[in-house]
């Protein structure tokens, strides 16, 4: 049985195929691929987008949906979070969809169930379907000509499960990774590193904002969210005319990760990212639930 913990689990092969399906599922019909076939999500950090777009592909592919309240589930009486999933695994899920706060969670619980499991997020660890998301968009919209493309990922890259995977995923096709942060945002990796994002801003095709991940700090490393977006925010000012594409995974700091005025640009990638997500999703559904 396949699960999805990481993006190492699809090869560059399966992925491209992946995405041939995901074209196709943008036209958002209503399928019956997975008919007959239950899914259940258990989320057990705040999702707005991520749980909804499962629910949403899966729905599309006319399998029903199970959505675990957390805050209502056992878990909240004591129980462990292997015997919750053994218990959920004992109604015969066609799928789990799991996010948690801690790294490696997704990965422990495909011991204890017999269906696969899908990482939703765990913890700074992983978010392969988000990553496979942002790849597709820029593929789209480079014609899948992305080879050298240059990409920035800017902000708390440190604590970014989706800079993760993406740092795992993107080079993997070609695209060349700078990393933009203040020192106590950057990670260890050895990839390019820049404090100032003008220093930059000049040399690359994609910008991937990201999101402070404030509850992930056990004490904050910096004065204030307005200092660090002086430095960092999207602005016009910043990018001028530029032929490049925004990213973001949401949820959107307005005016700190991003300004308003850039939300709106035609080279906000925001919302199609948003909407390439339930497509690829429903592939990735269809791809572990039905090539068992
Ligand atoms: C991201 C997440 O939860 O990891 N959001 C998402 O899934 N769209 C990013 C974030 O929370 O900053």
């Amino acid at each position: 049985m396949r699960h999805l913990i990481t993006t190492k689990d699809f090869s560059n092969d399966e992925i491209l195929e992946l995405f041939k399906y995901t074209k196709e599922y943008l036209d958002e019909k209503e399928r019956n691929d997975l008919k007959g076939k239950s899914v259940t999500t258990i989320f057990f950090e705040n999702s707005t987008r991520t749980q909804s777009s499962f629910e949403t592909a899966a729905r599309r592919l006319g399998a029903k949906v199970l959505k675990l309240d957390v805050s209502r589930s056992s878990s909240s009486k004591g129980e462990t979070l292997f015997d919750t999933a053994a218990n959920l695994d004992a109604m015969a899920p066609s799928a789990i969809i799991i996010r948690h706060k801690n790294s490696g969670v997704p990965h422990t619980l495909a011991n204890y169930t017999h269906c696969p499991i899908i990482n939703g997020g765990d913890g700074k660890h992983a978010h392969p379907t988000q990553a496979l998301l942002d790849l597709f968009t820029i593929m789209e919209h480079f014609n899948y000509d992305v080879i050298g493309k240059k990409i920035a990922i800017i902000g708390d890259i440190k604590n970014s499960r989706v800079a993760a995977s993406n740092l795992e995923l993107l080079p993997r096709f070609g695209i060349d990774i700078s990393l933009v942060a203040p020192p106590h945002f950057m990670p260890n990796y050895p990839i390019k590193k820049f404090y100032k994002l003008k220093d930059v801003i000049d040399d690359v095709d994609i910008i991937m904002s990201l999101r402070t991940q404030t509850e992930r700090h056990n004490v904050p490393t910096y004065a204030s969210l307005q200092d660090y977006a002086n430095d960092f925010c999207i602005t016009k000012e910043l990018i001028k005319d530029k032929n490049i594409i925004i990213l973001h995974p949401g949820p959107v700091h307005r005016n700190i990760d991003i300004s308003d005025e850039v939300m709106v640009d035609k080279r906000s990638k925001v919302l199609a990212q948003v909407k390439n997500g339930v497509a690829i999703r429903m592939a990735v559904l269809k791809k572990l639930i039905l090539e068992r």
